[in-house]
Order: structure tokens, then sequence, then C-alpha cells
């Protein structure tokens, strides 16, 4: 068969890559999807339905390093687009450890983005998944593209923003078709359990305690995952006049503090208030985080359209249906980290 495009994911096994692979492969039968992963601890092939796995025309794996530069090169030799998710995504475990975070985050997009270069005139549009946490806490009510500073507070941020400023220097330097995306906090199906949402909901299913870090008032600005994937979704297929050279913004606009988030998840699955303990703040933590949307509602055509209520009810769901996919995750809860001073932490 003849497909109209060819998409290569990276981090396509991880939990935004696997559901926007899930969400292209379904939507767009006459695309090719070709996924490279390495494979961390945060990413697994049980993220993919096995009917894909099984369409190999279609569908390829590739279990490889983004920071390998002779197999990024070829991947991307053969793509029509690029979105590139692969990274280190935890900003706790970069307060610790935070080499691999430069390695991966900097280095993955700075051989993706030679690649892009070196192959532009096949490369309709690289995307690049940036983060929310290149700004730092929140300096205004919203939070504006263009106009707030980058102000990372954590090692994952500082990557993350040297990513994000390496691939505006290759679009003014070498035109490259970039396009950089700051998604805010998305939630959803095959999410880490090291992350907060599925962290609750697995506790409450376990019932162990939901410990939050410090009195619980930081606020983030919370995305469904399938309504991030339909805006990179609305970027490709976007006149490049419109969105190449753009850096937007994927958030509800709205925040929620991690407190309520805790509430409302006990109340949902009907436990304890008693269940949610406090500890120790942690460094590196933003307080306020919320997403001006209206870039991407102009430029795009594009607002969310999942409350946060009924994304979070599907989401406990998916918990409680898919208990056997969380199970064998749940060891890495357990595995502290050491610091610096070599104490223990359970993150
Ligand atoms: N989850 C969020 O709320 C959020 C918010 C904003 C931005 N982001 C960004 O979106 C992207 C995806 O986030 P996520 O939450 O799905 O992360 P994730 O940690 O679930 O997935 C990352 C994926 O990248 C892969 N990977 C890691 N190192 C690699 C390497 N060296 N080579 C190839 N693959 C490698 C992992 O195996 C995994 O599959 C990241 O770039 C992250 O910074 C995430």
């Amino acid at each position: 068969m003849n497909y109209v495009k060819t998409i290569l994911i990276t981090g396509g096994a991880g939990f935004i890559g696997s559901n926007f692979t899930k969400y292209i492969y379904k939507k767009y039968p006459n695309y090719r999807i070709v996924v490279l992963d390495f494979l961390t601890y945060a990413g697994g092939i049980d993220n993919f339905e096995s009917r894909m796995m099984a369409n190999k025309e279609r569908f390829e794996f590739f279990y490889g390093n983004v920071c390998n530069n002779d197999l990024v090169d070829e991947l991307v030799a053969g793509a029509s687009i690029v979105v590139h998710f692969a990274a280190e995504s935890h900003v706790t475990r970069s307060i610790y450890d935070n080499l691999i975070f430069f390695e991966t985050d900097v280095l993955g997009t700075h051989s993706v983005a030679n690649a892009v270069s070196k192959h532009k005139k096949t490369v309709e549009r690289f995307i690049h998944i940036s983060t929310s946490e290149v700004y730092g806490t929140a300096d205004t009510d919203t939070m504006i593209e263009d106009e707030h500073p980058l102000l990372p507070m954590s090692p994952y941020a500082a990557a993350k923003a040297g990513a994000d400023r390496l691939v505006y220097s290759y679009w003014t330097t070498y035109n490259i078709p970039a396009v950089i995306v700051r998604p805010f906090n998305n939630y959803g199906p095959n999410q880490h359990l090291e992350k907060l949402i599925p962290r609750f909901i697995t506790s409450c299913i376990l019932n162990e305690p939901l410990t939050i870090h410090g009195d619980g008032s930081a606020q983030r600005d919370w995305i469904n995952v399938k309504d991030t994937c339909r805006a990179i979704d609305k970027i490709i297929h976007e006149d490049a006049d419109k969105v190449v050279g753009q850096v937007i913004n994927i958030g509800s606009g709205k925040s929620i503090d991690i407190k309520t988030i805790a509430e409302i998840i006990v109340k949902k699955m009907k436990k304890s208030k008693s269940l949610i303990t406090y500890t120790d703040n942690r460094p590196g933590q933003v307080f306020r985080h919320t997403a001006n949307i209206e870039k991407a509602k102009k430029l795009l055509n594009w607002q969310p359209k999942i409350s946060f209520e009924d994304g979070l009810e599907k989401t406990i769901d998916w918990y409680k249906n898919n208990r056997e996919w969380w199970e064998k995750r749940l060891w890495m809860r357990k595995v502290p980290i050491i610091n610096k001073d070599g104490k223990k932490i359970i993150h």
C-alpha cells in the first residue's frame, strides 16, 4: 500500500507518546507509523495494542536510543513528519540524578534536530514536545508563550528548556520546519505510577496513603492526554505559514491545587479522607502554573473538549480495569532515590 505520510514518533512507548501513536493509528489508516523508543522504565511495549504490533507494514517499532545519531538519521530520512517525545520526564528523579536528563533531553533533541535539518526537503513538519515546566512558577495569571520568561526550577525543566531553545535556534539558523509545543500537566491512561494522578488513584485502590509534598496548595493546569493528541494532530495538518516557528501552549487554561485533586480522587473512589497525608515539600517544584491557550485556539482552532471531572472519572476507571498493567510497574514506586547526602527518598 502507498502511505500518504510516514510519522516518526520518538518516545512513542511512553505515556503521551503511546496515546498519540494509538490516536494516529486509529484516525489515519493511510499513515505509516514508526516508533523509536529505548524502553526505559517509563516505556513499555504493553502500551501498544497487539493488533498494531501485528500490522508490521503500517507500524514499525525500533528499540534504540534517540542519542544514536546514525539510527535517528536513518529513521528521519524515511519520515515526512517527526514528533519528538523521547525524554527523561520525572522532575523528582532529576533533582537527585540529573546527567541522564541532559543526555536524553538535550543531546537526544540535538540528534533529532540535526537529522531534520539534513532531511528538511522531505520532512514536512518537526514537532518538538517541550513542557510548561520551562516557565517555572507563573509570574502572571496565565502564561503566554512569547511573554513569560523561561525560569526552569528543576534540572528536568532546565534540560527541557535547553532542548526547547535548541529547536528554536535550529529554526532561525537552519530554517527547519519546527513547531515547539509546551504541554501542561497531562493525565490519562498508561501514565506511569510515579506521576501524581496515577499515584493517587492506585494508592486509593491499594488503600495506601495519598502522600502530598508540602501543604498541597501548589497548582497545576491539567489537560487530558486525548486533548493533547488532538492538538498535535492539528499542528501536523495546519498550514506551515501558520505554525512553523511557533511555540504553542497546550493546556486547559485552568488550574487546580494538589490537595483538591487528592480530595476529588478520594471522594470519587469512595475512600476516607484520612488516607491523605502530608510530608516535606520537595525542592524544584513550581507553585502555580496556568496556561494561556489563546494562541492554540487561534492558530489551530483547538480547545480542550474533556472536562477535568469527566477525564478523571475515565482515568480512574482505566486504572481499575487495568490492574495487570500497573501492578507490573508498582515496584518502581517503592524504589528509593538516593540524594546527594546519601539519604533515601521515596518519591
Ligand atoms: N506527562 C506530562 O504531563 C508532560 C507535560 C509536558 C511535557 N511532557 C513532555 O512530553 C514528552 C512525553 O512525556 P511522557 O509523560 O509521555 O513521558 P514518559 O516518561 O512516560 O515517556 C518517555 C518515553 O521516552 C522513552 N525514552 C527515554 N529515553 C529515551 C532515549 N534515550 N531514547 C529513546 N527513547 C527514550 C521512554 O522509554 C518512554 O517511552 C516528554 O518530552 C515530556 O517532557 C510531558
